[in-house]
């Protein structure tokens, strides 16, 4: 199948990179948002999200002439939808964007086109939700118009890389559907393309986020045990990871971000019968923040009244991103408990935190505090030298959730180091 101008809804982390990518392919893209002020910032050249290299390519595609950016979808040969999939109340998948990303599309769909969904969707979605409301067209799926799910796996901070090197999925809702998903994503894709079914793709998706959230939720309970016994846990998971058929992930202050810390819900949700481990294991994660506080608690003796500074509070390393951030959480529950906490977080130093105060300088991160937490292993963060921050705090306590700061040369400058997972360092 042949492509010359494609649509791609929702401009954010996945979707914007895709429409740029595909631009700077020779495709005519349209690139489509709801929010008006999202697509006035692109219009001029302005993002609204920070990737690395994403600036210059948006800039490229834009001045080419190749990506326009509208509130409105176009008649097109192929539409990807990547609009988020957040999960509402009690952990409920909320697909209310996909369904309006897809009426959307509907009054444009003509016979011929490729529907290609990316959102991370409970097993299913494709066929269940998504078919129905783009036959409403009178178009048969599958016959008249093809329909896929093709999941995004990039890492956030990797995302130019990764979009074009890393393998791609590509479900059809039949083989016909596959092949042109393959076709479509060919025109940059140099990872190898492997088509299956929608809801095997779908399943791959989430089966990826699960894995990685259990294998964390053990390595968050082996970080509570080493404490227990006297253990350090980064040492024993480095030791237990030279076993060649053993590969235990990092434990930290709890999981985050947009996909690991929602995606098995959505295989709690739709088969609670068959879930409990999925189903524990997210438990154990979100209960992480809880464990650092105590810890917070034990070493002050107490946080009622004590200012902590948190460096950090973005999901992961070196990304702006803070959904479902489990640092967010860590400050919410010290405020709770009485503490006066500042953050410190140099990815978004504008952040408009709801239980304590961004501090925009170190110098002002280091002033009046009583403990120091780092919460998100940023490169900068770690890179911070401990006899120049013994120079301008009288802070002596640290806590490291992240295994992100050399144990031995913080003691050395004179602090008082704990780290998560290690009784305590000496
Ligand atoms: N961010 C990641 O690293 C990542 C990785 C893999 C998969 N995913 C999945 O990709 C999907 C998109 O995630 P994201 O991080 O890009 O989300 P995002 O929130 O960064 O961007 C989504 C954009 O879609 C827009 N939008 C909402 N409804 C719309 C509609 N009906 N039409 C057009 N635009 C609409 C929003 O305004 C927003 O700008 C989610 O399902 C997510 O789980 C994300």
């Amino acid at each position: 199948m042949k492509f010359n101008k494609i649509c791609v809804l929702g401009l954010g982390y996945i979707g914007l990179p895709t429409a740029s990518t595909f631009a700077t392919s020779g495709l005519k893209v349209i690139g489509v948002d709801v929010n008006p002020s999202i697509v006035k910032g692109l219009q001029n050249g302005e993002l609204h999200i920070y990737e690395p290299g994403l600036r210059t390519l948006v800039q490229a595609a834009i001045i080419s002439n190749k990506l326009e950016i509208s509130e409105q979808p176009q008649e097109a040969d192929a539409f990807i939808i990547a609009v988020p999939t957040p999960f509402y109340g009690e952990k409920k998948a909320d697909l209310s964007y996909v369904i309006s990303a897809a009426e959307a599309i509907l009054p444009h769909l003509r016979a011929g086109n490729l529907v290609v969904l990316e959102s991370t969707s409970p097993p299913r979605t494709t066929i269940d939700i998504l078919v129905p409301i783009l036959e409403k067209s009178g178009l048969k799926a599958g016959v008249d118009f093809y329909v896929a799910y093709s999941p995004e796996r990039v890492l956030p901070g990797q995302i130019l890389r990764e979009l074009i090197e890393n393998a791609r999925v590509i479900g059809g809702i039949n083989p016909e559907s596959a092949q042109a998903g393959h076709d479509l994503y060919k025109i940059f894709v140099k990872g190898k393309i492997i088509t299956t079914t929608a809801t095997t793709a779908e399943m791959v998706k989430l089966m990826e986020n699960t894995y990685r959230d259990v294998n964390i939720a053990i390595a968050n309970e082996f970080s509570r045990l080493a404490e227990r016994f006297g253990v350090d846990v980064w040492e024993a998971i480095q030791i237990a990871n030279l076993h060649p058929r053993v590969n235990i992930l990092k434990p930290g202050p709890g999981v985050g971000g947009h996909c690991i810390s929602v995606d098995p819900w959505f295989f709690v949700e739709a088969a609670p019968d068959l879930t409990p481990l999925i189903h524990t294991a997210r438990q154990v994660n979100d209960s992480q923040p809880h464990f650092v506080v105590n810890k917070l608690e034990t070493i002050l003796n107490g946080l009622e009244g004590k200012t902590i500074t948190v460096f950090g509070l973005a999901y992961k390393p070196d990304v702006d991103d803070l959904r479902e951030s489990p640092a967010i959480e860590i400050v919410q529950l010290l405020s709770e408990k009485g503490a006066i906490v500042k953050a410190y977080e140099p990815f978004k130093p504008d952040y408009p935190l709801k239980h304590g105060s961004m501090v925009k300088t170190l110098e002002e991160a280091l002033l009046g505090t009583d403990a120091l937490a780092l919460l998100v292993g940023h490169q900068q963060l770690r890179d911070l030298d401990p006899q120049d921050i013994q120079s301008k705090t009288e802070c002596r306590i640290l806590l490291d959730t992240v295994n992100g700061w050399d144990c031995a040369a913080w003691s050395e400058a004179g602090f008082d180091t704990y780290q998560l997972g290690v009784s305590r360092c000496d």
